[in-house]
C-alpha cells in the first residue's frame, strides 16, 4: 500500500502541532493546574516538558520514521525479537481509544457552547448563573451525545480526506489564529480588577502545595498535552519524509504546545479571582470562566464565536489524530479500507462516549487513568525501546544526519537510555507512597 506523506516540513510541524495544541492546553492544563496549586505545577510543568517531553517525542518520531508504519506495527518492525514491546502497540490503540471517548464528549461541550456564542445565549449571565448552566447541561443527556456524535462525524469527514488534504490543510491556518485570540484574551483578563491574584497563583512560586499527586498529575498532564504516551507521533511520523530534522519538528511543537497553555492559564486565572470563581472547580473551569470575560469585553460577541470555533477546531486536530492511530492499524493490519475503517472506529468509540455521558465517573475515570497512568507507562517503553533497542547507528542516522549536533544527539540518547524511564518509574513509585 503506497504511503501517503507531508508536502514539506511546515505541513509535519503544524500537524503534529495540531494533534498536541488542543482541549488538552486550554481545557485541561488550567482544570488540572487549578485543582493542583497553581505555580508548583507550572514550574515542575516546564522542567518535564524539556526533560522527558522533547526527547519521548522525538524517540516517537524516530519508531514511526524508521519503521514506516502505524503505533501497532512499528515496534514489531523493528525488533521482531522483542515480544514485550510488541504489547506498546496494543497499549497505545486502547489509550487512543479510550482518550478519544471522554475527549468527544468535552469537544462535543465545545460544539454546545460554540452554538450560544453565535445565538448570544450567554450575554447576560452572571458568574452564578454560567456556573449554574455548565452543571446543568454537563449533566445532561441527550444534548451532550447530540454534540459530541456531531464532533466524531467531523472527525471521521478530515481522516477520510487523508494526509494531504485533510490533517494539514486544516492546520496550516487555525492554529496561528487560536494563538492570536488566546493572546487578546489574556490581555483583556489580565485588565480585569483583582487580576493580579491570578498572576500570582500562576506565577509566584508557592511549594507549599506540592506533594507526590501534583507530580503524577504533572507528568499526566505532559504526556498528554504533548500527544505523546500512545503512538499518536510514531502515526504521524512514519509519514515524514527522510531529510526532516525530527529534534527540530519536536522542539517547535513542544514550544508551541507550552506557550498556548501558558496563554490559556494567563487569560484563565486573573479572570478566576476577578469573577471570584474557586480555581478548583474541575473540569468545568474554562466554560464557566471565559465567558464572563466575554460579557465584559468590547466586541465580546464576535470574540467569542471565534474562541469557541477555533477551539473547537484545535480538538478537532487533535482528535483526528487519536482516530488517525487506530483508523492507521485497521488499514494495514486489518486490511479495511481508510473510508470504511473509519466509519467503524468512529461508531465504537462514540458508544464509549455516550457510556462516558451516561456514567460520569466513567469520564472521569478514564480522564484520569489515561494521562496520568497509561500515556507515561506507554512513555517509559517508548523510550526504553529507542534508548537500549534501536541500534546506535540507526538512532544516529535519524538523528544526526539531520543536523543535530553529536552532544546534543548523546544527550537525547541518554535521557531516554536512564533519565525518563526511571523518572517516570519514581513518580508512579511515589504516588503509591514508596516514599514516605
Ligand atoms: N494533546 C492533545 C490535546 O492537548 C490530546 C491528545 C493526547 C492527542 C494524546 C493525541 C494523543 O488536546
Amino acid at each position: 500500500m503506497a504511503r501517503d506523506s507531508f508536502s514539506n516540513k511546515f505541513g509535519i510541524i503544524a500537524a503534529a502541532a495540531g494533534s498536541a495544541i488542543g482541549l488538552g492546553n486550554i481545557w485541561r492544563f488550567p482544570y488540572v493546574l487549578g485543582e493542583n496549586g497553581g505555580s508548583a505545577f507550572l514550574i515542575f510543568y516546564l522542567l518535564f516538558i524539556i526533560a522527558i517531553g522533547v526527547p519521548i517525542m522525538v524517540a516517537e518520531l524516530i519508531i514511526g520514521r524508521r519503521s514506516r508504519t502505524s503505533v501497532f506495527g512499528s515496534f514489531k518492525k523493528l525488533r521482531r525479537d522483542k515480544p514485550l514491546f510488541h504489547l506498546v502497540g496494543v497499549l497505545g490503540l486502547l489509550t487512543a481509544f479510550i482518550i478519544l471517548s471522554f475527549y468527544s464528549v468535552v469537544a462535543g461541550w465545545t460544539a454546545n457552547y460554540t452554538y450560544l456564542a453565535i445565538t448570544n445565549s450567554l450575554a447576560d449571565k452572571s458568574p452564578e448563573e454560567l456556573n449554574l448552566y455548565f452543571k446543568e447541561f454537563s449533566s445532561s443527556v441527550i444534548l451532550p451525545i447530540i454534540y459530541m456524535i456531531i464532533f466524531m462525524t467531523l472527525c471521521a469527514f478530515v481522516v477520510i480526506g487523508g494526509i494531504k488534504n485533510g490533517i494539514e490543510k486544516y492546520s496550516k491556518i487555525l492554529m496561528p489564529a487560536l494563538l492570536v485570540i488566546i493572546i487578546i484574551l489574556s490581555i483583556r483578563a489580565s485588565l480585569l480588577p483583582g487580576a493580579i491574584d491570578g498572576w500570582k497563583f500562576l506565577f509566584k512560586p508557592d511549594f507549599s502545595k506540592l506533594n507526590a499527586s501534583v507530580i503524577l498529575e504533572v507528568v499526566g498532564q505532559v504526556f498528554f498535552s504533548l500527544s505523546i504516551g500512545m503512538g499518536a507521533l510514531i502515526t504521524y511520523g512514519s509519514y515524514v519524509k527522510k531529510g526532516e530534522n525530527l529534534l527540530n519538528i519536536a522542539i517547535s511543537v513542544s514550544l508551541a504546545d507550552t506557550l498556548i497553555a501558558i496563554l490559556s492559564g494567563i487569560a484563565i486565572f486573573p479572570a478566576v479571582f476577578a469573577f471570584k470563581i474557586n480555581p478548583d472547580v474541575g473540569p468545568g473551569l474554562v466554560f464557566v470562566t471565559l465567558p464572563n470575560i466575554f460579557n465584559k469585553m468590547i466586541g465580546g460577541y464576535i470574540f467569542s464565536i471565534a474562541f469557541f470555533v477555533l477551539l473547537l477546531i484545535a480538538a478537532l486536530t487533535s482528535g483526528v489524530s487519536l482516530l488517525e492511530v487506530v483508523v492507521a492499524y485497521m488499514r494495514e493490519h486489518l486490511h479495511i479500507k481508510r473510508k470504511k475503517a473509519t466509519i467503524t472506529a468512529s461508531v465504537l468509540v462514540s458508544i464509549i462516549g455516550i457510556l462516558c455521558i451516561i456514567i460520569p465517573s466513567l469520564f472521569d475515570q478514564f480522564d484520569w487513568t489515561s494521562s496520568n497512568i497509561l500515556l507515561p507507562t506507554g512513555g517509559i517503553f517508548i523510550s526504553i525501546f529507542v534508548g537500549w533497542y534501536i541500534p546506535k547507528s540507526d538512532l544516529y542516522d535519524e538523528l544526526s544526519g539531520h543536523g543535530v549536533k553529536h552532544y546534543v544527539f548523546e544527550i537525547i540518547i541518554f535521557i531516554l537510555k536512564y533519565i525518563a524511564p526511571t523518572a517516570i518509574f519514581l513518580v508512579f513509585l511515589n504516588n503509591l507512597g514508596a516514599f514516605k
